[in-house]
C-alpha cells in the first residue's frame, strides 16, 4: 500500500519507491503538512516535528480560547487559505455569499482507491494499470459549508504524486474564487534556492537560481499561455544541490495558460511553494452545489541532485502523460518546409523536396504556414482552413498521393486558436474574437485570437480541421498558436464571469485538442507556440511532441534544449537541422554539429534540401540512418546533463544512457576554440562500473581522433573521464558511441 492511514494519530503517509509524503489532522481538524523527502521507514510518524508556538500577531482558531499556542499562520498547512489568519500565500480565496473572504477548512473524511485520479477536463498524469493509489481527503469551512477535496495520487515506481483540489460549493448561495491554486508545499526548516526558467521568442527556459530570500519570489504569465517567458515549472533546492548530489523538489503544473508559481520565505524562515492558475483576472462563478476543479501538479523529489529530479520527471511525463500511438511508435524523421520556402512555396516546390528528402530516407514532409485561404503572408487567411488551390494546384489529396509516391508522409500546419481581419471567417463572425465590446482589439503578428471558450467556434473548428484531415491520407499535425491573449472578453458570457474566460479558453483548447486527437488516432501531433512558447506539461498530454523553440541554431540551442532538460521528456523535444548561415543568428555551423544537436529531440529537418551539394546530401543520409540507429536510446535512455552551458561557454556536453546500461551516446560540442587551449575531459556518468564498454566515434563526427576511443570500465569512464581531442574551429561536435562488450 503506498497510502496509509493510521486512525490512532490521524496520519497520512504516501510512500513512493524512494519518497514519503505525510501529513497529519492537527488541532482542531487542521490538516497539518508534515513531511516530503527521502523515503522513511514503515511506521515513522513526524508529528514531532510539529510543535505549536505562541507567536505574536498571529491569529488563533477561536475553539483555543486563550490559548495561543496554535496559528496556521505559522504551521506547515497542506492546503492555504485565506481569511482565518494565514497571512502568507493563499491556494483558496472565496467570496461566500455573505460576502466574507474566508475559508476555513477543517478535515471532514477521506476515501483510499486504486488507480489514478482524473481532473474534470483537463490533462493529467494517468495510470497505466496498477501503477498507482489515490487518495481523497475532504475538507470543509462548518459555517459557509463551502468544501475542498484535496486529491493526491501516488505513482509509487515512479516516484511522483500528483495533487489537485476539487472545490464545491455547499454554501448557501453564490460563491466566486477569487484564487483557486491546486497545491501548497510548505518546509518548515531548511535553506534552499529556487530555480525557474525564463525567457522570451527564440530563447526559451533559461535556468534561473536564486537563493530564497525573505519574501516571494514568483514566477508566472498573464499571457493565455503558458508563454515563452515563465514556464510553470519550478525547482526548490539545496543550495549546494548539483546534477548528482543534494535534495531537490520540483512541482510541474499540469496546464498550459495563465498560472503562478510563488516562492514565499517566512518570518520563521519557513519556504513555502505554492502552483496553480494565477488568481489576477480571475474569478469563477460557483453556483450552488456547483465544483470547480483545479489542473494537477506532479511533484517529484530527489535526493540525489537535479539530474535524477529530472530523469523521473522524463519518466513520468513519457509513460504517463503523453498518449496516443506516438507515446511507444518511433517518430518519423521530417523535413518541415518553413524555413526552406516560407510562404513561397506550391505543390511542385513541396514534391520536389519530397523527391530529395526520400532518397536520403527521411519519413515525413511537414507542409507549414501558408496552404490555406489567400494566405500570401502572415496578414490574412487565418480560420479559412480551405485549401488554397493557386499554390496547392491539384489540391490536398494530390499533393498527399504524390508525397506518399514517395514511400514520404506527409503533415500539415494549423493555428487553430486565431483569425486574420482579411479572411471570410472574420467577415462571417466579428464576434468570435476575444475582445470587449466597442474596442478593436490589440493586433499581434497581424491577428486576433478566437473565442475558445465558445462552443460555435470550437464546433466550426472540430468541422473544418476534421474536413482537412479526412480529406487526404494527412499523418501529422502542427498546432501552432503565434500571438498572446489580450483584451480578454468573451461575448458569449455575462459581465460577472469574465473573470472564467482565461481558464474557460485553455478548456475549449483541450476539448478541441481532445477531439480531435481522438478522432485521428493515427496523426501525429506536434505542439507548437512560436516555437516554444507552450512547452509545458498540460500539451504534452495531447501532443507528445512540442517545437522546441523558433530559434534554430544550433549554438543557441544548446542552452534552450539544457533548460528544457530540466522538467521536459527529450521525445517531447521538437529539434531540427536548419540552413547556415543560420536565419535567426546568421551563425554558421558546421552540418555534424547541427545534426548532433537535433538528434536530442525530436530529429528533423528545415531548410531547402533542393539546394544543399551532394556532399552536404552524404551527411544527411548517415545523419538519418544514424538517428533511427540511437533513436531508442535517445526517446527512452536516462538523459544525463554533463555540463552547464550557462556557466561553461568552452563546451556542453551530455548523455543518454539505456535504462539497462548497455549503451550510451555521449554528445560534446564545442562552443569556443581558444590558442593554447586546455583539452576537456568529461565524466560519464549512469554506466555500470563493473562492465566495460567499447568507446567509439559515430560515423556523424568527422573530428573525432582515435585517442578517446578503446575498450574501458564503466568506473573509469566515470571516475576518470573520457579525454576529448581538441577540435580546431569553433562548434565542432562529436558523438559518441558507448557499448558494453
Ligand atoms: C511559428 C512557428 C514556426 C512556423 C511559423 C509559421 O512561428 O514556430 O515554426 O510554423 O509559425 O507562421
Amino acid at each position: 500500500m503506498s497510502i496509509q492511514f493510521c486512525s490512532e494519530n490521524s496520519l497520512f503517509t504516501l510512500h513512493t519507491q524512494n519518497t514519503t509524503y505525510q501529513m497529519k489532522v492537527g488541532p482542531y481538524g487542521y490538516l497539518i503538512h508534515l513531511y516530503y523527502g527521502a523515503r522513511l521507514a514503515e511506521g515513522d510518524d513526524l508529528s514531532r516535528l510539529f510543535f505549536p508556538l505562541d507567536r505574536s500577531f498571529s491569529g488563533n482558531p477561536n475553539e483555543a480560547g486563550y490559548d495561543r499556542s496554535f496559528s496556521i499562520d505559522v504551521q506547515p498547512m497542506e492546503y492555504s487559505m485565506f481569511g482565518c489568519s494565514d497571512y502568507r500565500s493563499s491556494c483558496l480565496i472565496p467570496v461566500n455569499p455573505d460576502g466574507t473572504r474566508e475559508a476555513d477548512l477543517r478535515y471532514v473524511s477521506h476515501t483510499i482507491e486504486n488507480g489514478a485520479a482524473a481532473p474534470d477536463g483537463l490533462p493529467h498524469v494517468y495510470d497505466n494499470g496498477g501503477e498507482a493509489e489515490t487518495l481523497r481527503i475532504r475538507l470543509a469551512d462548518p459555517v459557509s459549508g463551502l468544501a475542498v477535496t484535496l486529491v493526491y495520487t501516488v505513482f509509487e515506481s515512479r516516484d511522483a504524486i500528483t495533487r489537485y483540489a476539487v472545490i464545491e460549493n455547499g454554501t448557501s448561495g453564490r460563491v466566486e474564487l477569487e484564487k483557486a491554486l491546486s497545491a501548497c508545499l510548505d518546509f518548515t526548516h531548511g535553506e534552499y534556492d529556487v530555480i525557474t526558467f525564463w525567457g522570451r521568442h527564440c530563447f526559451e527556459r533559461a535556468v534561473e537560481r536564486t537563493p530564497v530570500r525573505h519574501g516571494k519570489i514568483v514566477s508566472d504569465s498573464l499571457r493565455g499561455a503558458s508563454s515563452h517567458q515563465q514556464n510553470p515549472f519550478m525547482i526548490l533546492c539545496d543550495h549546494d544541490a548539483t546534477e548528482t548530489a543534494g535534495e531537490c523538489w520540483g512541482m510541474s503544473l499540469i496546464y498550459s495558460g495563465n498560472f503562478i508559481a510563488e516562492c514565499e520565505y517566512d518570518q520563521l524562515w519557513q519556504t513555502r511553494l505554492t502552483m496553480g492558475i494565477h488568481p489576477h483576472a480571475f474569478r469563477w462563478v460557483l453556483e450552488q452545489g456547483e465544483c470547480f476543479t483545479t489542473p494537477e501538479v506532479a511533484m517529484i523529489y530527489s535526493g540525489d541532485g537535479l539530474g535524477e529530479l529530472s530523469r523521473r520527471y522524463h519518466r513520468l511525463y513519457r509513460n504517463n502523460l503523453c498518449r496516443g500511438e506516438y507515446k511507444t511508435a518511433r517518430r518519423p524523421i521530417l523535413i518541415n518546409n518553413w524555413e526552406a520556402t516560407y510562404f513561397g512555396f506550391d505543390d511542385d516546390k513541396l514534391v520536389k523536396i519530397a523527391e530529395d528528402a526520400s532518397k536520403l530516407g527521411i519519413e515525413l514532409l511537414v507542409m507549414d504556414d501558408g496552404w490555406f485561404g489567400k494566405r500570401e503572408d502572415d496578414t490574412t487567411g487565418l480560420g479559412d482552413w480551405f485549401v488554397n488551390t493557386n499554390k496547392l494546384h491539384g489540391g490536398l489529396d494530390s499533393l498527399c498521393r504524390r508525397v506518399n509516391s514517395l514511400g514520404m508522409k506527409l503533415g500539415i500546419w494549423f493555428e487553430p486558436e486565431m483569425i486574420s481581419e482579411d479572411s471570410d471567417l472574420y467577415r462571417a463572425h466579428p464576434e468570435w474574437c476575444l475582445r470587449g465590446p466597442g474596442r478593436a482589439g490589440v493586433r499581434s503578428r497581424h491577428q486576433f485570437v478566437l473565442d475558445m471558450s465558445r462552443q460555435d467556434v470550437r464546433e466550426y473548428l472540430f468541422e473544418t480541421i476534421s474536413a482537412v484531415l479526412s480529406s487526404a491520407n494527412l499523418e501529422y499535425v502542427k498546432w501552432d498558436m503565434n500571438r498572446h491573449i489580450s483584451n480578454i472578453y468573451s461575448g458569449a458570457l455575462p459581465a460577472e464571469r469574465q473573470g472564467e474566460v482565461y481558464h474557460r479558453y485553455i478548456l475549449g483548447v483541450y476539448d478541441l485538442m481532445e477531439r480531435l486527437t481522438s478522432a485521428f488516432p493515427h496523426v501525429l501531433f506536434e505542439g507548437c507556440s512560436g516555437g516554444g512558447g507552450r512547452f509545458d506539461a498540460g500539451m504534452l498530454y495531447y501532443t507528445p511532441q512540442i517545437w522546441c523553440s523558433d530559434d534554430t541554431d544550433a549554438i543557441e540551442r544548446l542552452s534552450i534544449q539544457y533548460g528544457t532538460s530540466f522538467g521536459y521528456p527529450i521525445s517531447a523535444v521538437g529539434s531540427h537541422v536548419s540552413a547556415v548561415p543560420n536565419h535567426q543568428t546568421g551563425r554558421s555551423t558546421p552540418m555534424a554539429t547541427r545534426g548532433i544537436v537535433a538528434m536530442s529531440g525530436t530529429f528533423g529537418y528545415e531548410l531547402d534540401i533542393n539546394k544543399m551539394s551532394a556532399e552536404e546530401k552524404d551527411i544527411i543520409r548517415q545523419q538519418v540512418e544514424d538517428c533511427k540507429r540511437v533513436y531508442e536510446l535517445i526517446s527512452d535512455g536516462d538523459y544525463y546533463r554533463l555540463s552547464d552551458p550557462f556557466a561553461n561557454h568552452n563546451y556542453t556536453a551530455w548523455q543518454f544512457t539505456a535504462p539497462d546500461q548497455s549503451r550510451a551516446l555521449l554528445n560534446v560540442v564545442q562552443v569556443k576554440m581558444e590558442v593554447c587551449p586546455v583539452p576537456f575531459v568529461i565524466r560519464l556518468r549512469g554506466l555500470d562500473p563493473e562492465a566495460r564498454y567499447e568507446v567509439k566515434p559515430n560515423s556523424l563526427n568527422a573530428v573525432v581522433r582515435e585517442e578517446s576511443c578503446g575498450v574501458y570500465s564503466g568506473a573509469s569512464l566515470m571516475k576518470a573521464g573520457l579525454l576529448i581531442p581538441l577540435m580546431k574551429g569553433d562548434y565542432a561536435a562529436a558523438q559518441y558511441e558507448i557499448n558494453r562488450v
